[in-house]
């Protein structure tokens, strides 16, 4: 049991010091007195930098945060916000947090000024979003079988009638041209509904071993190819000694194509595309009865305009684009792929400097990675 005083300073240090929620202690003139290493890691900010630094420029952004120290500090109440704020931070993407702001007060009752805890919920917000992703998807199902049956014969039957009428046309005759918009936009249609049944009820996995340096730079390679009157940099930052993980090639090849031209389209004129492949050993994948195996994680960074925070929570609903010629089917594919091999997809965007795709990937592998594995 701690008695002294000093040890119970020593204490209190002790757990301002180990406890993963980020708290900043601001006096009443605003003047952050203490912040303390987890707040350092969210902020960005070293305890020298933010000593004495007044919270509203730290914050002078995020009126919500503002809003939430503004009123504990002139009401002297507990005040929340666990649900919107966006965290936005120098040289780093923005993060979920949930915030409290609380009156600090003395041994004698005085208020002092306020204590505001931050913690990060981005896993929590993925994780939403992804079952949220989920149950889009099982909707879809029903919706892909009666389109399958109601939609599909009879596009089948206009598309015959289509190409006899062109067979009784004389080949001069100008109605023949109509037939072929007919045919061809029946296709069309025809393509789009086999896309859907794909993604609500994909063909089972072809497994083999891929190898992801290869498979991505033949997709920049053709996605090069077919960029031009644009200035696009591919960067390439491809782990060479990467061993070949197992997955469905067409599939991932797929994937990674479908991310790849969401780069190179959101870019108008010039631009450049980081395309980077490492294995991130502080994650497993733990499934019961197996050793956890680490991910590959695949990145595509591009600097276009990003997505704006409205149209970030669309991107992934099927048919969703912003594009006159899209599908918008390309990141529902994706996610579908990523899910089918037991991986996750994130999108991260910041608007006027680009967006980040991130591909995780368990490592399964028959040649075991030269990595420590955290067992
Ligand atoms: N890298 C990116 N930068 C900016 N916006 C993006 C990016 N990737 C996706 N988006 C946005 O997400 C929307 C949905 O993307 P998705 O790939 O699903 O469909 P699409 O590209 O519009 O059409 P499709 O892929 O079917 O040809 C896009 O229309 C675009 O607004
Ligand atoms: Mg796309």
């Amino acid at each position: 049991m701690i008695d002294s005083q000093s040890d119970q300073e020593t204490l209190s240090t002790y757990v301002l010091n180990s406890t993963n929620e980020a708290i900043i202690a601001i006096d009443n003139s605003h003047r952050i007195v203490l912040i303390n290493p987890a707040a350092q890691t969210l902020t960005g900010l070293s305890s020298r930098q933010a000593s004495h630094c007044d919270v509203r420029n730290l914050f002078k952004d995020q009126d919500d945060i503002i809003y939430l120290i503004n009123t504990a500090m002139t009401e002297g109440r507990s005040i929340s916000d666990r649900e919107t704020i966006q965290l936005r931070r120098p040289n780093a993407l923005p993060l979920a947090v949930s915030v409290n702001a609380s009156p600090l007060y003395t041994d004698a009752g005085v208020q002092y000024g306020i204590i505001l805890t931050l913690h990060d919920v981005s896993n929590l917000r993925q994780l939403e979003q992804d079952i949220q992703r989920a149950q889009h998807l099982e909707m879809l199902k029903t919706l892909a079988a009666g389109l399958a049956h109601e939609v599909k014969n009879p596009l089948g039957g206009i598309r015959g009638a289509a190409q006899l009428l062109s067979m009784e046309l004389d080949q001069r005759n100008d109605l023949l041209e109509y037939t072929h918009v007919m045919i061809k936009e029946t296709d069309r249609i025809n393509g789009i509904i086999e896309e859907l049944m794909n993604l609500t009820s994909p063909r089972s996995k072809v497994v083999s071993e891929i190898n992801l340096t290869k498979t991505i730079n033949d997709i920049v390679l053709l996605q090069a190819q077919t960029e031009q009157g644009k200035k696009i940099q591919f960067n390439l930052q491809l782990d060479p000694s990467i061993p070949p993980i197992k997955g469905d090639k067409t599939l991932l090849t797929r994937l990674f194509l479908n991310l790849i031209k969401n780069a190179t389209e959101a870019i108008t004129h010039n631009g450049t595309i980081t395309v980077s492949t490492r294995i991130d050993s502080e994650h497993h994948l733990t499934r019961p009865g197996q050793i956890p195996v680490p991910f590959v994680v695949v990145k595509i960074i591009d600097n276009g305009p990003g997505i704006s925070t409205n149209i970030i929570q669309k991107i992934f609903t099927p048919f969703y684009t912003t594009k006159s010629n899209g599908s918008g089917l390309g990141l529902a594919i994706s996610q579908k792929i990523v899910t089918d091999h037991d991986g996750l997809l994130r999108i991260d965007s910041t608007q006027n400097q680009g967006t980040c795709c991130s591909v995780y990937l368990p490592f399964i592998s028959t040649i075991i990675p030269n990595i420590d594995l955290e067992l």
